[in-house]
């Protein structure tokens, strides 16, 4: 019995560090990021990190495929853009109402889905699938927030972009912030889904996991 329970107890902890080892995330380098010649640049910084493509692919993406990935049909999804939005404006002397003709939400947040639309379909993207461990926390530390003027520097979206809300809505354009990666591990399972549905995700090692995660005696 005590064996039993040390054997499940062991193929439980194994099963842990598996999946915590194999994560996986979607990311993606949206139109103004491949066009600016930074592929290389956001690759660089995965891989840098310790973590690894295991699938890739561009495309232009239909206006289909960015309603399934984006929730744009989900009014509290949307009206959380809003409310982002309106967090572009701190420290400036305009109101919302000012600056983008609303202060309603959900409004707002409808008319950046309109312009998130048609910059998404601006290019090509580089669509991605990376695993390592706690790849999903990892790939958005990477990225840094959503607003490329609050992004530190080190992020992806702070190093290349100073893009803000209050210029971008204005000129009725989304913000460019070079890169989508998936925000928790449902979103991860969806995203990956929703652009790889059927298609090969290689497996594969890394030659320095064996110097990262070995045992020295
Ligand atoms: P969101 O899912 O909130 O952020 P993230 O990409 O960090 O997960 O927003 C989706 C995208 O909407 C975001 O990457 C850029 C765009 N966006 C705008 O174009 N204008 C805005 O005012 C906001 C808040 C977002």
């Amino acid at each position: 019995m005590a064996k039993n329970t040390t054997k499940d107890y062991d193929a439980k902890l194994n099963k842990t560090v598996f999946s915590v080892k194999h994560q996986r995330t979607f990311c993606m380098i949206k139109p103004d990021g491949v066009m600016r010649g930074l592929i290389g640049e956001i690759i660089r910084r995965i891989e840098k990190a310790g973590l690894k493509v295991v699938a890739m692919k561009m495309i232009i993406p239909t206006e289909e495929l960015i309603k399934k990935h984006y929730p744009t049909s989900d009014e509290a999804w949307v009206a959380r853009l809003g409310v982002k939005a309106k967090k572009g404006l701190e420290g400036s002397p305009l109101t919302a109402k000012d600056a983008y003709g609303t202060d309603n939400d959900k409004e707002l947040g409808d008319s950046v889905v309109v312009s998130l639309i048609q910059y998404m379909q601006s290019g090509p993207v580089v669509a991605m699938v990376v695993e390592g461990i706690q790849a999903i926390n990892m790939v958005r530390k990477l990225a840094g927030p959503t607003l490329p003027f609050m992004a530190e520097m080190g992020t992806i979206r702070g190093d290349f972009s100073v893009d803000s809300p209050l210029v971008a809505n204005i000129e009725g354009r989304s913000i460019h912030n070079l890169f989508h990666a998936s925000e928790n591990p449902v979103e991860a399972e969806n995203e990956i889904k929703l652009w790889f549905d059927g298609e090969i995700i290689c497996d594969y090692s890394l030659g320095n996991d064996d110097i990262m995660y070995c045992k020295h005696y």
